[in-house]
């Protein structure tokens, strides 16, 4: 099911923490609300599965407003980063509760709570007790409590939160696969970008109540719309640089390094820019060298993280395979950059 919101407003007391944001959810498709804490992204959840009122604007399910209608009527498939799983509930029964309190036949629930075990790979527990299971298995029964009575959107605040590493990265993909498979709608809250990127088929990016950007994962990625965008995508992240335009060059430490603007629409002559250079695009054998010296080296296994500080004490980052060696803190670098893969920001931020 389609989700809309139109001109969402929401307010608590006098503050308002989201001002006509507008937002739509396609049909079946995951998508990510990511941002900073407090951005307004659990606020967002709760005001589409109802727990929140709008106090302004609508919510649409489909062509249905359901601005005005109660969590419990709405369809929704719920699952936090806390699972709240009944503890003296056995799984069958934490799973079954949303049927049980609608007073489904026995049969049907029996029927329902297998099917939707065996979706989540939870078949064999369902006579255990939550204490019983690991982290990710009791994920999975909030996940399959959520989705037994077919809702026609899933929401998900935070799921992995809890997990531990290797637990996150195998139900960052079961969830996906989840997704895939009943072809839900959803929303995934997160502050996590690599969870954003690697489980939604959009990304809708958040920073004090407003929507920066809506986009793909790769999209945003390369073409994020400001800064922050740009600062928030990738790991390790972005590295900025102050640049001047001159002549339709790219000036940088005071016109040491010189290169032609990479775009058609050219600032006019002594504009400020800043240079966004992720890590993979400052490279040795790069055509437009910008020397420095190496402040900080990590080595992370298959690749080694450097840090290079420039003559204007400007550190530039660069993520390199590791099979050709290390290279060691306070040697002299020569790296470099292509033009092209450059992002550029005005004084504001806004990317050029
Ligand atoms: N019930 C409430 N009463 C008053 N203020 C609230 C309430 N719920 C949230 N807020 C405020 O609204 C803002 C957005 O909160 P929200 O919980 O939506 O952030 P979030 O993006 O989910 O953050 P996090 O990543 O930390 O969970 C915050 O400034 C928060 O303090
Ligand atoms: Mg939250």
């Amino acid at each position: 099911m389609e989700i809309i919101l139109e001109d969402f407003t929401k307010r608590f007391g006098d503050v308002t923490v989201i001002e006509k944001m507008n937002l739509k959810i396609r049909e079946g498709e995951m998508l990510a609300l990511l941002g900073p804490s407090g951005c307004g992204k659990s606020t967002t959840l709760f005001t589409i599965c109802g727990i929140h009122r709008v106090d302004g604007g609508r919510v649409l399910f489909g062509e249905k407003d359901v601005s005005r209608v109660a969590a419990q009527q709405r369809n929704v498939g719920v699952v936090f980063q806390s699972y709240a799983l009944y503890p003296h509930m056995s799984v069958f029964e934490n799973i079954a509760f949303p049927l049980t309190v609608r007073k489904e036949n026995k049969n049907t629930i029996r029927e329902k709570v297998a099917e939707i075990a065996e979706l989540v790979h939870i078949g064999e527990l369902l006579e255990r007790r939550p204490e019983q299971l690991s982290g990710g298995q009791q994920q999975r029964v909030a996940l399959a409590r959520a989705l037994v009575r077919k809702p026609g959107i899933l929401l998900l605040d935070e799921p992995l939160a809890n997990l531990d590493a290797k637990l996150r990265l195998e139900m960052r993909s079961e969830i996906r696969r989840i997704q895939l498979e009943t072809r839900i709608s959803a929303v995934l809250v997160t502050h996590d970008q690599v969870e954003a990127m690697s489980m939604s088929d959009r990304i809708a990016i958040m920073k004090e109540g407003e929507i920066l950007q809506v986009a793909s994962p790769t999209e945003m990625y390369q073409q994020p719309v400001n800064d922050f965008v740009a600062g928030f995508l990738g790991n390790p992240p972005i590295a900025f640089l102050n640049a001047l335009v001159q002549d339709g060059k790219i000036d940088v430490l005071n016109g040491k390094i010189q290169f032609d603007f990479p775009r058609n629409a050219k600032p006019s002559n002594s504009t400020k820019i800043r240079l966004g250079i992720r890590p993979e695009h400052y490279q040795p054998n790069n055509p437009i060298q910008i020397p420095g010296t190496i402040s900080f080296v990590e080595t992370q296994g298959r690749e080694n993280l450097y840090d290079v500080k420039l003559e204007d004490g400007s550190i530039l980052r660069s993520i390199q395979s590791s099979a050709f060696g290390t290279i060691e803190k306070n040697s002299q670098v020569s790296w470099g950059v292509q033009p092209d893969q450059l992002l550029i920001f005005d004084q504001a931020g806004n990317s050029i």
